[in-house]
């Protein structure tokens, strides 16, 4: 199975990359390198089921997938700011060509959100489908 992480690069997706490939997927990251860093899965680029793609995702994603997990975009509230602009494009356009690219794929679409206030630790046991779209904002 194969599955699509957009910003495979940052803090989050990187381990979420590394734990994907633990579990025996193929691991497809797509980041564009804008708050993330090549140093996060630089321990990754010789698997030979990891594959990084360098491209901003407001620019349209074509890649095939089994299930996607979305989680590029600055995070809050540093990056938010550093990057106003470029915060409200993928997690609007961005998410847009994700959206449009699982609703190719069978299955179902699937969200995750975050909450800071009250501070929640929230462990969600993720059993993944074909088709499923997580993500992050
Ligand atoms: N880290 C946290 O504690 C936390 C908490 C709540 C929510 N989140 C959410 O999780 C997601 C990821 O957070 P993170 O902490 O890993 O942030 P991060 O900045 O480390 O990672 C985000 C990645 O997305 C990439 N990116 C940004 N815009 C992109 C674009 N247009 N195309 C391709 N790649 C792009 C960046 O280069 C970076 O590698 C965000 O949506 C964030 O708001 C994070």
């Amino acid at each position: 199975m194969r599955i699509l992480v957009t910003g495979g690069a940052g803090f989050i997706g990187s381990h979420l990359c590394e734990s994907l490939l633990l579990d025996g997927y193929q691991v497809i990251a797509v980041d564009s390198l804008l708050t993330g860093r090549l140093d996060n899965i630089r321990h990754l680029l010789t698997h030979p089921f990891f594959r990084f793609i360098e491209q901003d995702v407001t620019q349209g994603v074509d890649i095939e997938a089994d299930a996607i997990f979305h989680l590029a975009s600055p995070a809050s509230p540093v990056g938010y700011r550093q990057y106003p602009i470029e915060t409200l494009l993928v997690n609007s356009v961005g998410t847009y060509h994700l959206l449009e690219l699982a609703r190719r794929l069978p299955g179902e679409c699937g969200r995750v959100s975050y909450s800071r206030r009250p501070p929640r630790c929230t462990v969600i046991r993720l059993s993944i489908h074909k088709g499923r779209t997580i993500s992050g904002m």
